[in-house]
């Protein structure tokens, strides 16, 4: 199945260039990009787009010219929505309702009497809680009755804001994309990640790991003699450290570390 999936991708990537190369010999402008690259992280989020024609990849800033977007997302008590920049100016005067961190919990299922979660509702200025099969969601006091938001939610308006931003300054609907998330994801957490793109109307072609974005980002799957490349992310709430193995132009995630709760009292976790 890898290989008939690969073969697929190669097609679409030689059509990409024999399409580039047409625009260039006849003067056409050259394809507008359609998959991005989102970034969906803990603290701050943000948008790619890989043009094939010159193979340049540029960070599309949102309209007041944030590359980083932070991941916050606000709700007025009218049911207004607010993201990124201007959610974090209003936060002081609405923290019941302007989440943040939501990627801590996406994908993951808790027992109500979790240590770590119950430090978590403690923690945050806003109302978090599980629902029958110990998903956590956040609850939003609105002018009509309290709104249950989940974290894959959280994310699709993320990524709904991010898309939008960086559509409407290509002049294209970006209906594609390519998804990063932690290392440590496990299937159910990748599954959810990928689910708030989808949840913000966008086909997901896949999902990888942050290490692997940075490594690629480095060009170092290009690079001759590079076997084993060693990734230290230290992001706003999160440190990880990954190791990859460079094989036959895939990287192999060998080994992870990392601590999730920078700033907390927490000990490190050993990936798996
Ligand atoms: C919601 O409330 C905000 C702030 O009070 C206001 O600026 C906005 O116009 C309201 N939106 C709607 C749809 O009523
Ligand atoms: C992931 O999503 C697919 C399709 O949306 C579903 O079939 C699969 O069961 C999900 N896996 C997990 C572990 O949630």
């Amino acid at each position: 199945m890898g290989s008939a999936k690969g073969s697929l991708l190669g097609v679409g990537i030689v059509v990409v260039l024999l399409a580039g190369w047409f625009a260039q010999k006849y003067g056409l402008p050259p394809p507008p990009p359609k998959i991005a690259g989102i970034d969906l992280g803990t603290t701050y989020s943000s948008i790619g787009i890989y043009h094939a024609v010159t193979g340049e990849t540029t960070i599309i800033p949102d309209d007041i010219g944030k590359k980083s977007v932070p991941s916050v997302v606000a709700f007025l008590p009218n049911g207004t929505v607010i993201i990124g920049t201007r959610a974090v100016e209003q936060q002081e005067h609405n923290p019941k309702r302007t989440i943040y961190d939501a990627k801590r919990f996406i994908g993951r299922n808790f027992e109500k009497d979790n240590k770590d979660f119950l430090a978590d509702q403690k923690r945050y200025p806003f109302k978090i809680n599980l629902d029958t099969e110990g998903k956590a969601f956040f609850e939003i006091p609105l002018d009509f009755g309290v709104k249950n938001v989940y974290p894959e939610e959280i994310g699709s308006l993320i990524v709904e804001y991010l898309r939008t931003a960086a559509g409407k300054q290509l002049g294209v609907t970006l209906s594609q994309v390519v998804i990063s998330c932690p290392a440590e994801f496990n299937e159910k957490q990748r599954n959810f990640t990928a689910k708030a793109a989808q949840i913000a109307g966008m086909e997901v072609r896949r999902v990888i790991s942050e290490p692997t974005a940075a490594a690629l980002a480095y060009g170092l799957h290009k690079k001759q003699g590079v076997e084993n490349v060693v990734v230290v992310d230290l992001g706003g709430g999160t440190l990880d450290v990954s190791v990859l193995w460079l094989q036959g132009g895939v990287f192999v995630t060998q080994a992870m570390a990392g601590n999730n709760r920078l700033g907390e009292e927490h000990g490190s976790r050993q990936g798996h």
